[in-house]
């Protein structure tokens, strides 16, 4: 059965039929900020939030978020709601605030410095301070309190997303036994061996183990999370059905490989705006006549930028015919600025960019063209549609969307696409030329064969990932968690 927007919205409207559906995640799908032609919005750089947008867009319901944004307060009623879309309403964004030291401890640290470099095998140590781990707690109250307050004591669904909030999922459950809980962690969870070092480990576990339904991306996932929970907390881990028993209450623990709105991002491709602004991208005189490749990420450790790059320079090594024949365009926001590890690695990635522009730049010409800007979702696909090639390098990766949308913004049937084995994306899509980004010669020779590879093959390739993710979008991503949850009713 292939799942679409107008399937989902069928099955939402019977299944929450009379109650209330709310999701719950730290970053929020629209930040309000002040501009020249006044308060004006973006959409953050979220591989969670792009993905729950569309669902809530044909779903309704109230999306509970972090109010990040600083022209977030201007614009919310008094319950601090807004509708949105801004242009075309959907649903109710509630927006909770955070002061300082909140924003630091919760989600600086504990979340950021704690659970993403443990849950993330990259080779970069967690911090873990114990005010950090006071202001998480705290926090995740907080919009335990607001869940219970949108919920206005009607029966509900409630959807958490992600690592900033383990502890919720039991604080909801404390206080209202009758809602069904469930949780999606975006990213990966690491084995027993790693998450030992979590001084909150065991709270963390009990908290998550409020859930009815745990998602993961990955099988493998659910295996790591079954056996952290089995060797630390006094419970009853069942294999064959994939499920934990804990004070008497089973919470199911499930993979669900998330997606993307195939069909949207595909018609946005195929507008001859999108056309256009492609053909100005291969018309810029730092492109003209060149092979084009590109890359969209936060700027972010996890991603394996440097080893790009690093493998660029010895793809030049390898290949020297195509110095000023290729040309590598590297594009996305900063990204968790306030975090020392994450300023180093911005400046790591801006010098290394430098040293390897400098070694082989010819007239006008550098292999590399960094641009740290947020960009729409547009500019992104127009990139996408403009590219010879498309690299995600991740070191250490959930799913990686950047990989899912390049290939539904490829109507044309072209492109090749270049993607980590340490992405959870590659288990679906092996079509792509998989890499492993710490091996540089290897990886040197993959952007050399995707450079020469036959138009057929791309072509074969691309037809064949298109028709995947064409199947396996986000729209079957939450149909198959809320039949999950529906069953828990
Ligand atoms: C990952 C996480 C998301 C997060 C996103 C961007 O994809 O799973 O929850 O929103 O990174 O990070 P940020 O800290 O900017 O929200």
């Amino acid at each position: 059965m292939n799942w679409n927007k107008e399937m989902l919205k069928g099955f939402i409207e019977k299944a929450v039929a009379d109650q209330e559906f709310i999701v719950v995640s730290c970053r929020e799908p629209y930040l309000h900020q002040y501009s020249n032609e006044g308060i004006t919005y973006i959409n953050p750089a979220s591989g969670m939030a792009s993905a729950i947008m569309p669902i809530m867009t044909a779903c309704g319901g109230t999306w509970i978020a972090y109010g990040a944004g600083e022209a977030d307060r201007d614009v919310v009623d008094e319950h601090d709601r807004i509708a949105v879309p801004p242009d075309d309403p959907k649903y109710t964004l509630r927006r909770i605030w955070l002061s300082k030291e909140e924003e630091e401890g919760f989600y600086y640290g504990y979340a950021n410095e704690g659970l993403w470099p443990l849950s993330h095998i990259v080779y970069s140590r967690p911090t873990f301070r114990e005010g950090d781990w006071q202001m998480y707690r705290l926090v995740n109250e907080k919009f335990c309190r607001a869940v219970i307050e949108e919920l206005g004591g009607r029966p509900g669904f409630v959807f958490i997303q992600d690592y900033h909030f383990a502890l919720l999922p039991r604080l909801i459950k404390n206080e209202r036994p009758d809602v069904v809980v469930a949780q999606f962690w975006h990213i990966p969870w690491p084995n027993r061996e790693a998450f030992r070092v979590c001084p909150h480990g065991d709270e963390i576990l009990d908290g998550l183990l409020g859930n009815d339904v745990l998602g993961f991306h990955l099988r493998y996932h659910c295996l790591n999370f079954l056996e952290t929970v089995n060797q630390n907390i006094e419970s009853i881990v069942n294999y064959e059905r994939f499920s934990v028993t804990c004070h008497g209450r089973e919470s199911l623990v499930r993979a669900f490989p998330i997606s993307i709105d195939f069909d949207s991002l595909s018609a946005i491709a195929a507008s001859p705006e999108i056309e256009a602004r492609s053909a100005a991208i291969r018309g810029d005189f730092r492109v003209r006549g060149k092979s084009l490749g590109v890359g969209i990420d936060r700027v972010d450790y996890t991603k394996g930028i440097i080893e790009r790059f690093t493998a660029i320079d010895r793809f030049l090594e390898k290949f020297p015919d195509f110095c000023e024949k290729f040309v590598f365009m590297q594009m996305g926001p900063i990204s968790r600025i306030n975090i020392p590890k994450y300023r180093e690695y911005n400046d790591a990635v801006y010098h290394v960019m430098l040293e390897i522009n400098e070694k082989w730049r010819v007239k006008d010409w550098r292999p590399i063209i960094m641009q740290k800007v947020h960009l729409s979702l547009e500019e992104v696909v127009a990139h996408y549609r403009a590219a010879d090639l498309c690299i995600v390098s991740s070191i250490h990766d959930g799913m990686n969307l950047v990989a899912k949308e390049f290939v539904a913004s490829r109507v044309d049937e072209d492109g090749v696409l270049l993607l980590s084995q340490f992405t959870g994306a590659s288990r679906e899509l092996p079509e792509a030329l998989l890499i492993n980004p710490l091996a540089v010669d290897q990886f040197a020779e993959q952007i050399h064969r995707a450079l020469e590879m036959p138009v057929e093959e791309r072509r074969g390739r691309m037809r064949r990932m298109r028709g995947k993710i064409e199947r396996n979008n986000v729209f079957r991503w939450a149909g198959h968690i809320l039949e999950e949850m529906k069953k828990q009713r």
